[in-house]
């Protein structure tokens, strides 16, 4: 088979080939359990984990944490013992809790974006647990490398570079995301990896730069390797599967959506997100939708003043309300036509030779 195995320290990831995490539920240990049996890294998100627990109504941490430490020992049940990761998103309430109790609980990797992880180093210290900032940028890279090098002595055990293309939450202003050409952003990609050679020399390490956004085949996986990285980070593919944690109905949106399905919206996160135009986002663009209650999920989040209480819109789209609900999408969506298993997937990316 092609592709060269991913080598993050001492962990050996068989396939260069990450599954992106995807929140509120459509990543759990169900998805990243198979995609690490099948070779990849399966990447569970942190993001309201619990929204299903018995007590998540009364107390959204407590169930996250309780349904964190389920599901990274199910899914490592899953991947029989292969490496699995978590994502979990520097905007959270409760990013160190949830840190500490995935490292508690056995997680291999952490994997952390929205916003810049500037104290990841010192919530996992005294653990073998890898970690890894996601950037869109050379300068969010230069800023966390930089901090890590400075306050904590040690730099990441690798990077996760997200582009333009990519679903949920991304890294560039609205007016960004229609300019930037993939050319600029191979350059952009090229500079990053340049960046970092700086901080491989000084400790001495390999960072593997993995690079995320619109990848959908192999062709785009063998490309991403041309330009420097040594793996990719696959999101929208995945959430059709069998295999991944979505209702059906979640799955078929996908299915069924085109180009012209997608919309780029304003989110509580404080960042631009794309995700389906259904009812619910032509909804939101005309009026706000009043929060009724909190959920607890991000750090800075004023209920009264957001336009649609984030939380609500993921779960009730992950429980398979796709009209009503908020429906994260890659810019690759309309081209995903069938529901595959992992394993098919995996093999349709991993090739038959190398690139
Ligand atoms: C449904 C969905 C939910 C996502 N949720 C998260 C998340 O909770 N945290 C995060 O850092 N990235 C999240 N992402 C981004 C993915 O992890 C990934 O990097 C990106 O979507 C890759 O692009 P692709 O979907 O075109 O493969 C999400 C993406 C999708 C499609």
């Amino acid at each position: 088979m092609g592709l060269k195995p991913l080598q993050i320290g001492e962990l050996t990831i068989k396939y260069p080939v990450i599954q992106g995490g995807m929140g509120v539920g459509v990543s759990r240990s169900k998805l990243a359990g198979a995609v690490s049996a099948n070779g990849g890294l399966g990447v569970i998100s942190s993001a309201q984990i619990g929204y299903d627990e018995p007590d998540f109504e009364k107390d959204q941490n407590l169930a996250n944490l309780n349904a964190i430490h389920k599901h990274i020992k199910k899914a490592k049940e899953i991947s029989k013992g292969r490496p699995v990761g978590i994502n979990i998103m520097v905007a959270l309430k409760n990013y160190e809790a949830q840190i500490k109790a995935s490292i508690k609980a056995g997680v291999d990797v952490i994997i952390s974006g929205a916003g810049l992880p500037m104290h990841l180093p010192e919530y996992v210290k005294n653990s073998k647990c890898k970690i890894a900032p996601i950037v869109s940028s050379e300068k969010a890279a230069m800023i966390i490398l930089r901090n890590w090098a400075k306050k904590y002595n040690r730099t990441a055990d690798f990077i996760v570079i997200e582009g333009p293309k990519a679903g949920g939450h991304l890294g560039f202003k609205k007016e960004q995301l229609n300019s930037i050409t993939d050319t600029e952003y191979d350059s952009e990609i090229k500079k990053i990896i340049d960046t970092i050679k700086d901080f491989e020399e000084k400790f001495n390490q390999k960072i593997p730069v993995i690079v995320a956004g619109g990848i959908f085949d192999y062709s785009d996986i063998c490309h991403m390797l041309s330009l420097g990285a040594s793996g990719v980070q696959i999101a929208s593919r995945f959430v059709a599967t069998h295999e991944c944690d979505a209702d059906e109905k979640y799955k078929q949106a996908y299915i069924d959506a085109s180009d012209k399905d997608i919309e780029i919206i304003t989110s509580p996160v404080g960042m631009p997100g794309r995700a389906l135009k259904n009812k619910f986002v032509k909804l939101i663009k005309e009026k706000p939708i009043p929060v009724e209650r909190c959920f607890n999920c991000l750090e800075k989040c004023n209920p009264a003043k957001v336009p649609y209480c984030i939380t609500k819109a993921l779960i009730d789209a992950v429980r398979g309300d796709t009209d009503n609900g908020l429906v994260f999408v890659g810019a690759n969506v309309g081209r995903i036509n069938k529901i595959v298993s992992v394993h098919e997937l995996m093999q349709e990316f991993i090739g038959d030779k190398l690139c």
